[in-house]
Order: structure tokens, then C-alpha cells, then sequence
């Protein structure tokens, strides 16, 4: 007998599937696709993600770390994949043996390179990254030049692609984005006038891929768009896109309480006329963070209804008592939608004082994920 564990993360492939052809229409045809999977697929899970995404006519992936490449690649992904935040040295070996392809910020990463490349089968492509006002990754404008011509040096090695990073995640400050914008053109400027012709331009992550056209080059890097959400409010232009995760979980205990009842770790909550608790099998271990003690909602039976008390390891409290007809095992949803109520990862981040990027790579690896073509397991 197989027994799951009532609290899943569920997967909506075909919502995800959905997000990524709005970008493809937005972007228009011939312009390349890297999903962006980094951190376990924004924590729905890299590998069915990543392959869901594969035959949706995208160019390949981007992970942070070489780890995430070599996941995909054990897992029979072949498409190329962008490693965006960098590599040790001791990590080049394992970049290269797996055909990872290293985004590039340091001379000394050349190096790195450079006592590998005699050795593989085929040339190592790189993509340069330029700073151009993010201030972490990246070589600075005057740094440029110098590491064009030291990397010619380097037989085997090619400059695959030209590539930054905006520094707005929702590119409300225009005029700060257009400045890097003009910075990376004068950039790509200069390297032409070296005679040098690099394949790729990309720049833009969603918030570009929503707002600023100018950005879009010959690839766009969209991540928090493929699952469903937005930096910034949605307008009439803004492409529609459909949350792929909902974190439900069911009640595994209910109890009557008199009215004066503490509960939970530090007694921070006391219950002020009798009182249905539903305890539900989720914590902070899962992701659901300390922070939503006596401030968190759950939808139950169609209704928010409020966390009390400390959120603790592996459990959280619920006050039920408006909602009589409850039951053990009834199916109470912490980022998701139930009958006409909702509760998506976009609000809570907005309550939270953080972004649904947090609030959706918080779900640990405790909590199974459960992938959903539709309404229909897969
Ligand atoms: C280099 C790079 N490109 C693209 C993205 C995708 O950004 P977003 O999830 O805002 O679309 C990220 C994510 O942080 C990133 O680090």
C-alpha cells in the first residue's frame, strides 16, 4: 500500500505549459527561450519541469550552480544549459565533462578553463557576462576589451553569447533599466568594433519580457513567468499567466476548546470564546514560514480561515470555529484557490514583505510534489 503524505506541493504541467507559449507569442517566433530552473524549477520540481519544458521549442535552460546541470543532465536532458551564477575552479571539470555551459564574469574563470579545453572533444562555449549596474556578477565596462583578447588566446574556447542582468525585479524604475540597457549596447558596440561577432544577446527576465521590448536581443531568460507570476500588476498588455503550484494539506486533528485556551509554543495565542482548532500536518520544515504565526489564512470548506498561535516544525493551528461543518481529513489549501476563494503566492508575499519568488522556493523537499496534467494526474 502506498500511503501520501497529506501535505503536497500539486503541479499544474499544463498551466506551466500554457505560461511558457504566452511568453513564445509575446516574444514572437524566432526569438530563442532559456527557462529559467534554477533552484529546483522555482521549487516545482527541475527535472519534470525541465522536461515538460523540452518540447515546447525552447533553446535550453538556465541554473545557477553547476549541481543544477548535472542533475538536468543525468536526467536525459541534452538541450544546452546556461550555468548563470558561476563556477570554483575545482568545478570546471564537471562543467565541462557534463557540456554545461558556463556564463563567464572573471579572467581567472578563463583560466580555469583554459587547463580543460585541450582536452575536450569540442570547443567550450561561454557567455560573457557584462555588470552593467546590478554590481554582483559581471565584467565592469572597462574590463571588457582585455578579456575579449585574452579569450581569443585560449584555442577552443568560443564566445557563445553576450549577457546581463537588470538590476529592478519589476522595472518600475524605467530609467534605471533603460540606463543599463544603453550601457550593455555600448558594450556589444565596442566589442563589434573589435571585430568580434558574438552569437547571443540576452538581457531580459520577466520583468522585461512584460515591459521593455528593447531588451528582448536574440534570447529572453524568463523564470518567475513560467510559474504563473508577475513582478508587477498585471495590465490590459501584460500577457495572462496561470500559478502552476497550489500547497494544500488536510486536517489531521480537531479539537473543542473552552474559551481562555492558550495554544501552541510561547502561548502567544488564547483563544477568547470556545473554540474548533484544526491542526494541520505543515510547518516551517515545509516552508510555511515562522512568520505566518498568529498572522497566516488557510482556505477551508471555501473560506480563509486564520492561523493562531506559533507556526511550529511540522505543524500550524487553525481557528475553524466559523466554519462548523469541518471534518477530519478535509483539505485545507495554504497557496492555491478553493471554491471562489483564493490565496496565490503573490498575496502572501505582498503580506509577508517578500516576493512570490520566497514564498514558492520556500516549499522544502519534505513536501512531495504531486504533477498534474490539468485536472488529471500525470
Ligand atoms: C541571470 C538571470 N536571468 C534570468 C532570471 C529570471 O528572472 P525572473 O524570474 O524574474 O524572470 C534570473 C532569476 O533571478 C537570473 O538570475
Amino acid at each position: 500500500m502506498t500511503l501520501r503524505h497529506p501535505t503536497v506541493a500539486e503541479i499544474d504541467l499544463t498551466a506551466f505549459r500554457q505560461n511558457l507559449r504566452q511568453i513564445r507569442r509575446r516574444v514572437g517566433p524566432h526569438r530563442a527561450l532559456l527557462a529559467v530552473v534554477k533552484a529546483n524549477a522555482y521549487g516545482h520540481g527541475i527535472i519534470p519541469i525541465a522536461q515538460a519544458a523540452r518540447t515546447e521549442n525552447i533553446r535550453g535552460f538556465g541554473i545557477a550552480f553547476v549541481q543544477e546541470g548535472i542533475q538536468l543532465r543525468q536526467a536525459g536532458i541534452t538541450l544546452p544549459i546556461l550555468v548563470m551564477a558561476g563556477f570554483l575552479p575545482e568545478e570546471t571539470e564537471g562543467l565541462l565533462e557534463y557540456d554545461l555551459t558556463p556564463v563567464v564574469s572573471h579572467p581567472d574563470q578563463l583560466e580555469s578553463l583554459r587547463h580543460y579545453v585541450g582536452e575536450a572533444s569540442r570547443p567550450v562555449r561561454i557567455h560573457l557576462k557584462i555588470d552593467t549596474g546590478m554590481g554582483r556578477l559581471g565584467l565592469r565596462e572597462e574590463e571588457v576589451a582585455a578579456f575579449i583578447r585574452l579569450a581569443q588566446r585560449v584555442k577552443g574556447i568560443e564566445i557563445e553569447g553576450l549577457m546581463s542582468h537588470f538590476a529592478d525585479d519589476d522595472l518600475a524604475d524605467h530609467p534605471a533599466a533603460e540606463a543599463q540597457l544603453d550601457h550593455f549596447e555600448r558594450v556589444r558596440r565596442a566589442i563589434e568594433a573589435m571585430g568580434v561577432k558574438i552569437p547571443w544577446s540576452h538581457m531580459a527576465n520577466t520583468a522585461a519580457i512584460v515591459g521593455l521590448e528593447r531588451a528582448w536581443f536574440d534570447m529572453v531568460r524568463p523564470g518567475i513567468m513560467l510559474y504563473g507570476y508577475l513582478p508587477s500588476q498585471p495590465s490590459e498588455t501584460t500577457p495572462s499567466v496561470k500559478p502552476v503550484m497550489t500547497l494544500k494539506t488536510r486536517i489531521i486533528h480537531l479539537k473543542r476548546v473552552p474559551s481562555g485556551t492558550a495554544v501552541s509554543y510561547g502561548r502567544t495565542f488564547t483563544t477568547r470564546r470556545e473554540s474548533l482548532i484544526a491542526v494541520l500536518p505543515i510547518g516551517y520544515a515545509d516552508g510555511y514560514s515562522r512568520a505566518w504565526s498568529n498572522r497566516g489564512q488557510v482556505l477551508i470548506g471555501g473560506r480563509r480561515a486564520p492561523v493562531i498561535g506559533r507556526v511550529c516544525m511540522d505543524m500550524i493551528l487553525v481557528d475553524v470555529t466559523e466554519l462548523p461543518a469541518v471534518r477530519l481529513g478535509d483539505e485545507a489549501v495554504l497557496i492555491g484557490s478553493q471554491g471562489s476563494q483564493t490565496l496565490w503566492a503573490d498575496e502572501l508575499a505582498r503580506q509577508l514583505g517578500t516576493i512570490p519568488y520566497e514564498i514558492l522556493c520556500a516549499v522544502s523537499q519534505r513536501v512531495p510534489r504531486l504533477y498534474r496534467e490539468g485536472d488529471a494526474p500525470s
